[in-house]
């Protein structure tokens, strides 16, 4: 199958904000006194705001109604923009710019597939808002990845069967997501996390459209 376009999650993928994400939810999980590590940050990764603190909540046995889980969402969402705030270009992920524009030269289409209600913001600090034909986002999805709706719906924008689409993710959960919407997957991250997926590398750098496409038909 003819790979037309790449769908890309942009936490962790585009830019390096899963940090915030992670540094954010430390700080709430600290304060509702429930241990929260690297390693328990990985199965958050790629799942929207409310599934998160969820799982939080679970791990630490805390039962809340619905308002304050609201409320803690938001606190937690009020230090993670105000990171976010404070982001620039410098913060794009290594090689990102330059696998961009190998797209464009391959006339590769180009979609952000993203569960953060955030996106638009953190598209904007960097400068790349207007780098991709499509952005789908976490204000315009109802089901969290491993759901495949937000590739699904990045699909139907960009006017592609699932099946021509090739998702770029750092997030079990959307690697699943992406397998469930019948799209091959490129993991970035270590392979030890990302297992699941058709493909990992470590990094966009180094790599371009032509030596992704080698390594896929390889395997
Ligand atoms: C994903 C992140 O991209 O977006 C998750 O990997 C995050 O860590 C999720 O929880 C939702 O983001 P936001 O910005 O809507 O809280
Ligand atoms: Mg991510």
């Amino acid at each position: 199958m003819i790979l037309k376009a790449c769908i890309f999650d942009l936490d962790g993928v585009i830019v390096d904000t899963a940090k915030y994400h992670f540094l954010a939810w430390k700080k709430l999980a600290d304060q509702l006194g429930v241990k929260f590590t690297p390693a328990s940050n990985e199965s958050l990764k790629g799942v929207s705001r409310m599934e998160s603190l969820g799982t939080i909540l679970k791990s630490g046995n805390i039962t809340l109604g619905q308002q304050e889980r609201e409320e803690l969402a938001a606190k937690k969402n009020d230090w993670f923009v105000e990171y976010l705030n404070n982001m620039s270009a410098n913060e794009i992920l290594p090689g990102v710019i330059a696998f961009l524009d190998d797209l464009d030269f391959n006339h590769v289409g180009k979609a952000i597939g993203s569960a953060s209600k955030n996106a638009g913001l953190a598209l904007r600090k960097i400068g790349l808002a207007d780098r991709f034909d499509l952005i789908i986002d976490g204000t315009m999805v109802s089901r969290a990845k491993p759901d495949p709706e937000v590739f699904l719906k990045a699909a139907t924008g960009l006017r592609l069967p699932p099946e021509q689409c090739l998702v770029f993710e750092d997030a079990r959960a959307g690697i699943q997501a992406a397998h469930n919407g019948k799209m091959k997957c490129v993991g970035v991250g270590s392979p030890e996390i990302l297992g699941e997926a058709d493909l990992v590398i470590d990094s966009f750098s180094n790599i371009n459209w032509m030596a992704v496409l080698k390594l896929l038909n390889t395997r």
